[in-house]
């Protein structure tokens, strides 16, 4: 038998013990309560994706009560639209693309933070509750004109 010292073993039981409630809290949490990684992987023809609904009119849509679909074309180097006005309280889901590189969305103080990448379409769904101009811009460095690459959200 290998001679382990006392503290050893107490740090050797301690971190494989905290390994095993991992997993299990892991495991109970992936089966009981139904949570997984994101794993939505919609896909678009970047040649394509320009001409392809909906990013072939990118925009503001609404589709319920106080409920908006926000259409965004990211390309070297702006956002289409270029400034995008919302009510407030609405919830907006974010549907973007892009044809060329792989580009970022960051709307500061909040919870907006995409990665676009060519091929991909990004989703994510945000409500801005109070009024006031955001700025969005590009936190992903594609090329010589990224530091340009901004727009404008304004909640009235
Ligand atoms: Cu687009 Cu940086």
């Amino acid at each position: 038998m290998i001679n382990i010292p006392r503290y050893e073993r107490i740090w050797l039981t301690l971190g494989i013990a905290s390994i095993v409630i991992f997993l299990l809290l892991t495991g109970f949490m992936a089966v009981s309560m139904n949570l997984h990684p994101p794993n939505h992987m919609e896909t678009i023809d970047p040649r394509t994706a320009t001409t392809t609904a909906p990013f072939d009119s990118p925009g503001l849509r609404q589709i319920g009560p106080n409920e908006y679909e926000l259409v965004i074309v990211e390309r070297l180097f702006s956002f289409t639209p270029d400034t995008i006005t919302i009510p407030s309280g609405a919830k907006i889901h974010f549907k973007v693309t892009t044809p060329d590189v792989v580009h970022g969305l960051e709307i500061p103080y909040t919870n907006v933070n995409m990665m676009v990448v060519p091929g991909h379409i990004t989703e994510y769904t945000y409500t801005f509750k109070k009024a006031g101009d955001y700025l969005i811009l590009c936190n992903e460095y594609c090329g010589t004109g990224h530091h340009l690459m901004l727009s404008r959200i304004v909640v009235e």
